[in-house]
């Protein structure tokens, strides 16, 4: 997309009604790599588009991260956080709710060697979860809205959601890198594998967990 088609594409999406609207798997732009974002749009269209990224984000009920691609635009463009209504909840099983962040342009590798399981769900494929094992701990190098860089350390719950919305730039989905058989409705998770807990969850759907599991569901 040159520069200007990706402005006109841009104003397209700030022009619709929020919240705006996902793109859903079967579409190409969420299995291409996304462009490092380097000037093709000016700092107003960035940031517009990444407040109604955020708004969207917060007014979709369960979404703690949001891709560019999955609103159709190929760049390397992300924001995540937990919605204040689940702060509550995080806190009571011990995680430590994830402030709202921008991410352009960014890269994560593991940091250590301890890996940890968890339920995911995506936007772009809605109505499903399945359990992906991930590295609990990653190093992240990204720069914010404003240019600057910065390189952080993230563990448990912000770890899975930055691995998530990073892979989408590299057209990946959480399902490339799922136990398959692990595969549930929402209905199913939350009604039955989230009560029963991981190791139940493994055991009745025939599938491994990693040995050092660290469960963080
Ligand atoms: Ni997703």
């Amino acid at each position: 997309m040159s520069p200007i088609d990706l402005s006109d594409k841009v104003d397209e999406i700030l022009d619709a009604a929020r919240p705006l609207h996902i793109v859903a798997a079967g579409d190409p732009v969420l299995r291409q790599r996304a462009a490092p974002i380097d000037g093709q749009l000016d700092g107003k269209r960035l940031r517009r588009l990444t407040d109604a990224m955020r708004d969207t984000m917060r007014e979709t009920q369960g979404a703690v991260g949001l891709a560019a691609p999955q609103i159709g635009i190929p760049l390397q463009l992300a924001v995540l956080g937990t919605p204040p209504a689940l702060e509550a909840r995080l806190i009571e099983s011990g995680q430590a709710p994830v402030p709202f962040t921008v991410l352009i342009n960014p890269s994560y590798q593991p940091a250590g060697t301890r890996r940890g399981a968890a339920f995911e769900g995506c936007l772009s494929l809605p109505g499903w979860q399945a359990v992906v094992t991930r590295p609990q701990e990653i190093e992240l190098t990204w720069e914010d809205g404003a240019g600057r860089k910065s390189v952080e350390q993230f563990s448990g719950l912000a770890a899975r959601i930055v691995q998530h919305e990073v892979d989408h730039l590299a057209g990946t989905l959480y399902l490339d890198r799922a136990e398959i058989r692990s595969l549930s409705t929402l209905e199913e998770t939350v009604q039955r594998w989230g009560p029963a807990g991981l190791e139940a969850t493994a055991r009745e759907l025939c599938f491994p967990l990693p040995q050092d599991d660290e469960a963080d569901v």
